[in-house]
This record gives structure tokens, C-alpha cells and sequence, in this order.
């Protein structure tokens, strides 16, 4: 069976004290609520990871991620943060290609390869983010658009690399709007994306990828979501700045 997983993407969110309350709250209902069949993943900003990590290591369901990493291994670039730094803190995964990330950073499908490549080499995980906005759904190009992102950032690896890989499909039209995929549109999309990676890489391999749904899921809608049989979690930003309500996502299967 494929591994389930929630996600929290906290992005610019939370103070030192909020983020140690956020996630003993986070923690404690996690050890006593949810089955350890779930993975539960939380991806604080980078200056909150080591005292996440802390509050965090005794619980075997509940991993770190980043939402970011630098390209290179290290060296003179001011202000970035390299994978072997967040491997020396307990860092398990790394979100790459976040939509917020692409559209405000610049980030192409290129630089992402490369970041790609960094993170496995350091053997942590990328839960790496592709979809679609809302002008490419209109226009019918969504499956092509988000298959050439995979294709462009992934399909260089090998069968061993991209084994570790976990996906995250996010229809930028629903990120933070309150409008969530259906889930006929998140469970076909999961499906071609499953038969994309399939047509590469075969069955096997593919059918072992969890693939994560994103854009505004909370409590009331994951249920619905997750029900979809290539939906194998979720990437959560807005609710998981909540702890009742990221408990609640992660117990949606
Ligand atoms: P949202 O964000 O849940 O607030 O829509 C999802 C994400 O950006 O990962």
C-alpha cells in the first residue's frame, strides 16, 4: 500500500512561541489521535525547523520538511540555506516547486532539476509540487502543462532516485482562495499523472509514488478528497496553521 501522508506547509507564518505551541498542540494530538499509518509531515520556516525538530523526534508518524533549499552544496550565496545543513538538523523532506516559489522566485522547471538532484543526494525526500493555473485549465492544457513539469524537473532520474520521490498536485487556482479542486478534477488529474510517471518509469514504480493534493483542503473537504484512488494526501497550507483542523486532515482516510 501506498504511504498516506498530510503535509503542513506553513509558509511565512508563526513567531518563535507560536510555532512551539503550534506543534506540541500538532504533537500531542497526533501521538493519541491518528493511526501510524499516516505520516504526518510539518514544514515550518527554516528558522523554526530545529526547535520543531525537537518538540517533534519521539513521534515515529511525524517527520520535517523544509520549504525550500539552495541548489548548491555551499558557498557564497547570501541568504540561502543548503540540503547538508538541513540534514545536519533533522530535516527529512524538502517542498520544491511550491506555485509561490515559481511565480515570486522565479523558480523554473531547470532550476528545480537541480534542486532535485541536491535533495537525493543528501538522501532526503522532495515532496515536489506541480499545477496548473487557472488561464492553462481554461484553455484544456492542464494535463499537458503539469506533465511537462514532471517530465522537465524528474525524468532525468533513475528508477532508484525517483522511487523516494513524493508529488504534490496543486491547482494554483485553489491554492489559499477557498476554492478546492472537485474531486473528480483532483482524482483525474492523480491519474494522469500516475499514467505519466507509469509511461516512464512502469507500473511498479509508479504505482508506488504517493500523490498529494493540494489547494484549500481543510476538515470538511478531505474525506472527499482523499477518497480519490490515486489521492494519497494532502499538502496543506492554510489549515495546517490550525492545530484541530491539520488533526482533523490527517484522520480523512
Ligand atoms: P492552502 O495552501 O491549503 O492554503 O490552499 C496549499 C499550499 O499552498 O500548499
Amino acid at each position: 500500500m501506498r504511504k498516506r501522508i498530510v503535509a503542513g506547509n506553513w509558509k511565512m507564518n508563526k513567531t518563535m512561541e507560536e510555532a512551539q505551541w503550534l506543534t506540541s498542540e500538532v504533537a500531542n494530538m497526533i501521538r493519541t489521535e491518528v493511526s501510524q499509518e499516516v505520516t504526518a509531515i510539518l514544514a515550518p520556516p527554516f528558522v523554526h525547523l530545529s526547535s520543531v525538530q525537537k518538540l517533534i523526534n519521539d513521534i515515529p508518524n511525524i517527520k520535517l520538511a523544509a520549504q525550500n533549499c539552495h541548489q548548491e552544496d555551499a558557498g557564497a550565496y547570501t541568504g540561502e540555506i543548503s540540503v547538508s545543513m538541513l540534514k545536519s538538523i533533522g530535516v527529512s523532506h524538502v517542498i520544491l516547486g511550491h506555485s509561490e516559489r515559481r511565480e515570486y522566485f522565479k523558480e523554473t522547471n531547470e532550476l528545480l532539476k537541480a534542486k532535485v538532484d541536491k535533495v537525493l543526494a543528501q538522501e532526503l525526500i522532495p515532496i515536489f509540487c506541480c499545477g496548473e493555473s487557472l488561464e492553462t485549465r481554461e484553455a484544456g492544457d492542464h494535463f499537458d502543462f503539469v506533465c511537462n513539469q514532471l517530465t522537465e524537473s524528474l525524468f532525468h532520474l533513475n528508477e532508484a532516485q525517483f522511487s523516494k520521490l513524493v508529488i504534490a498536485y496543486e491547482p494554483i487556482w485553489a491554492i489559499g482562495t477557498g476554492k478546492t479542486a472537485s474531486s473528480e478534477q483532483a482524482q483525474e488529474m492523480h491519474a494522469a499523472i500516475r499514467a505519466h510517471l507509469a509511461s516512464k518509469y512502469g507500473t511498479e514504480i509508479a504505482e508506488g509514488i504517493s500523490i498529494l493534493y493540494g489547494g484549500s483542503c481543510n476538515p470538511g473537504n478531505a474525506k472527499e478528497i482523499f477518497a480519490g484512488k490515486d489521492v494519497d494526501g494532502g499538502l496543506i497550507g492554510g489549515a495546517s496553521l490550525k492545530s484541530r483542523d491539520f488533526t482533523d486532515i490527517c484522520k480523512s482516510f
